[in-house]
């Protein structure tokens, strides 16, 4: 195994972890060999695929996965529509045994599902915990398959139940309690709320967003089509990043519970900006299906070089920095405007695009002039557009206080 870095030592809660880099419940974690192989690569700590009582029947579709990718094969968004562990709860309860008892340095979390009896949840959670799982973290997040049950995201929506199933969960475990959060909701704080007055310890955040990842426009059946069929899915992978960041800033700025980052992870500066944003560490899921388990030893690497090149004492230093800088649209500052100017001009290939779009989506500011990129400061409103579509990098925002040339 390799030696722990010590700048990235942090804890969450009355967890310590050896890095703030843990697997996210789902396939990555399906199995004990798995997490053993991801462990042996330098995760922190791994939440298991989520477990239920062997009651509940999991039986899974074909395909189940769609995916948006550039022209570069590079992951841009991940549907699934898989449903929870089909392994029984002894396989779990060996598996965290055997596991526990090889690296006792990492921290292996046990997800749960029950139906919506408190009392079953109660009672796996007690045999995961027996196994000697480091901590329970409870799924009420689930967005497909199992809501239509009365669990998932059908208890995550609504903060009594939430509290309902945590209050109970946290009577008969003493073990740390995580309750994992749904984005599928309008106002996140009050279930948040709710989890930590019924128990909870740590809030994970996000659960994958529900969707509908496309059509094809030959056949028109929705994808992934399970013999012509499809159902609402969970979006995950880097475009759900803006909406975990979004969820997780949110709670921070409000509750002063540790949180676990998710959603979109897939390069150390992923996890910098969650923990920016308030979390104590992160969980990844998508991006090891995508890249494999190894893509650690970059996050690892690339996170504490940062830490140290920005002089932060440790992953605790940079955690909340973020924070103060969101406010109310109300309060921002309406008295600095930016304004658009040719930063690089030599670049300009003179494509148009600028052109185009400040034109049809703008202010009809930019023109070109014997292919010459001109900018009309006194059209120009500042909103950065032409900054964003320009391929070369070509055009710059400079602020300009209000009143000044
Ligand atoms: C194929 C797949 C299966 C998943 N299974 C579970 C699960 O069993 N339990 C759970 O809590 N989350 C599950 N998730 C959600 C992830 O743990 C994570 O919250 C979500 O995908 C967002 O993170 P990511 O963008 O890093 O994937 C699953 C995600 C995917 C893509």
């Amino acid at each position: 195994m390799p030696a722990p870095d010590l700048t990235l030592k942090t804890t969450i809660g009355p967890l310590r972890l050896v890095n703030p880099f843990l697997l996210a419940s789902g396939p990555p974690t399906a199995s004990g060999e798995q997490i053993r192989h991801a462990f042996r690569l330098g995760w922190a700590g791994a939440v298991t695929k989520t477990i239920v009582p062997d009651t509940m029947k999991i039986q899974d579709v074909s395909p189940r996965f769609a995916v948006w990718k550039d022209e570069n094969l590079r992951l841009l968004g991940f549907e699934n529509i898989e449903l929870l562990s089909r392994k029984n709860e002894s396989y779990w309860t060996t598996e965290i045994a055997a596991i526990r008892e090889d690296y006792p340095d990492q921290v292996l979390i046990a997800s749960i599902m029950a139906s919506p009896d408190p009392v079953e949840w109660q009672a796996l959670a007690g045999t995961m915990q027996d196994a000697g799982a480091d901590a329970i973290e409870l799924n009420v997040s689930c967005p497909h398959g199992m809501p239509e049950r009365g669990v998932g995201a059908a208890i995550g929506q609504h903060a009594d139940l939430v509290n309902n199933v945590t209050r109970a969960v946290r009577q008969v475990i003493h073990v740390p309690l995580v309750v994992k959060l749904t984005p599928n909701i309008t106002d996140i704080v009050p279930v948040a709320q709710a989890a930590v007055t019924g128990g909870a310890d740590i809030l994970s955040a996000i659960n994958s967003v529900q969707c509908l990842m496309g059509i094809d426009l030959e056949t028109l059946e929705p994808v992934p089509s399970v013999a012509g069929s499809t159902a609402y899915g969970g979006y995950s992978g880097p475009a759900v990043k803006p909406i975990g960041l979004r969820v997780i800033s949110q709670i921070a700025r409000e509750l002063p519970v540790p949180l676990i980052g998710i959603g979109g992870i897939s390069r150390w500066q992923d996890a910098a900006e969650y923990i920016a944003a308030g979390a104590s560490a992160v969980q990844v899921c998508t991006a090891v299906m995508w890249d494999g388990a190894g893509i650690i030893r970059e996050m690892n690497a690339g996170l504490s070089g940062y830490l140290a090149r920005r002089k932060f004492a440790g992953v605790s230093d940079l955690k909340g920095r973020a924070l103060p800088c969101i406010a109310a649209h109300a309060a921002l500052s309406r008295a600095t405007r930016s304004h658009a100017t040719a930063g690089f001009p030599e670049r300009c290939t003179s494509c148009g695009r600028c052109v185009i779009s400040c034109r049809d989506g703008g202010y009809h500011a930019i023109s070109l002039e014997d292919r010459r990129l001109v900018i009309d400061a006194r059209r120009c409103d500042g909103c950065s557009l032409c900054s964003h579509i320009c391929p070369e990098g070509v055009i710059v925002m400079q602020v300009r206080t209000h009143g000044s040339g």
